[in-house]
């Protein structure tokens, strides 16, 4: 059966993408960001995961804000990136795993989740910029991947409670899988940002380290907050939280915390990155 190899909370600013670009990762501004994924990246080359499932919010490039869906899953066999107007490199397309996708889709509509099959699907900076922090070099991509979009752009949202129970969801769904793939989930976003508007740049430190704390233990208790509270604690892009606990709802139980780290400000953003693996 295939196995979850851990979960890993990061951030997908596009900024981070740009500098890798430029090769200012060992510049002031970002090498001690940079610095914290030097323990992730050697977890992946011990553990060799062959799968990431990169959950994630699409921000305009594949989905825009006439038709946008709450959860929706990649089932192609590839899947290509391009410019939303960062300025982020086209990369090497990302290999996908259409069949362990189609079982994925199969388990999750079984178990009462309604989504959005994508046979073609563009990948946005909420996809990439994870992708190559994890796995810098992008000539040779070295897991296949499942993009699973969830909705935090286009107002109504899924709750926080809805999100995790997806994830737990999720995690079932891989392990019936009868393959033997290794899978690594990764939930991408956050923490604390707002890009417009009144509060523009608003970030909350202290409820972005409760989150990371409490994310291990009691992720239960977040998911309690409305997506309301969690723009007004987080910000207005502060839910993309909820990546981060489909990520966690997919380990299931008890895990344990390898690594963790918060930097701020990483462009408007309170960062964060965090490896979970199950408690034996
Ligand atoms: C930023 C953060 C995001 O999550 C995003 O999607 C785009 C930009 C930022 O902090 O600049
Ligand atoms: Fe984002």
């Amino acid at each position: 059966m295939a196995t979850i190899v851990g979960g890993i909370g990061t951030s997908h600013i596009p900024a981070i993408g740009i500098a890798m670009a430029k090769q200012q990762c060992d510049e002031p501004y970002w090498r001690d960001f940079f610095e914290a994924y030097r323990p992730v990246r050697a977890w992946l080359d011990e553990v060799r995961p062959t799968v990431a499932v990169v959950v994630y919010n699409d921000h305009g490039l594949n989905f825009f804000l006439d038709k946008m869906p709450t959860f929706a899953v990649g089932a192609a066999s590839q899947y290509r990136n391009a410019d939303e107007g960062w300025g982020l490199p086209t990369l090497r397309p990302f290999r996908g795993h259409p069949e362990l996708s189609w079982h994925v889709i199969e388990a999750l509509a079984a178990a009462n989740f309604d989504l959005t099959t994508c046979q073609e699907m563009l990948v946005d900076h909420g996809f990439v910029v994870p992708m190559q922090l994890l796995w810098p070099d992008t000539t040779s991509w070295p897991v296949r991947t499942i993009p699973i979009h969830v909705n935090t752009v286009q107002h109504p949202l899924p709750t926080p409670k809805r999100c995790l129970d997806f994830g737990e969801a999720l995690g079932h769904a891989i392990e019936s899988w009868p393959g033997d793939e290794r899978v690594v989930v990764l939930g991408t976003g956050g923490l604390s940002h707002q890009l417009d508007g009144r509060r523009a740049g608003f970030i909350n430190k202290p409820f972005d380290l409760f989150c990371m704390e409490k994310i291990v233990d009691e992720p239960e208790l977040l998911a309690r907050y409305t997506i309301r509270e969690l723009v007004r604690l987080a910000g207005t892009q502060g839910p993309e939280l909820v990546q981060w606990l489909v990520m966690r709802g997919a380990l299931g139980g008890a895990v344990r915390k390898l690594e963790s780290n918060y930097h701020v400000p990483i462009s408007n953003t309170g960062s964060g990155l965090l490896l979970l693996e199950r408690a034996a």
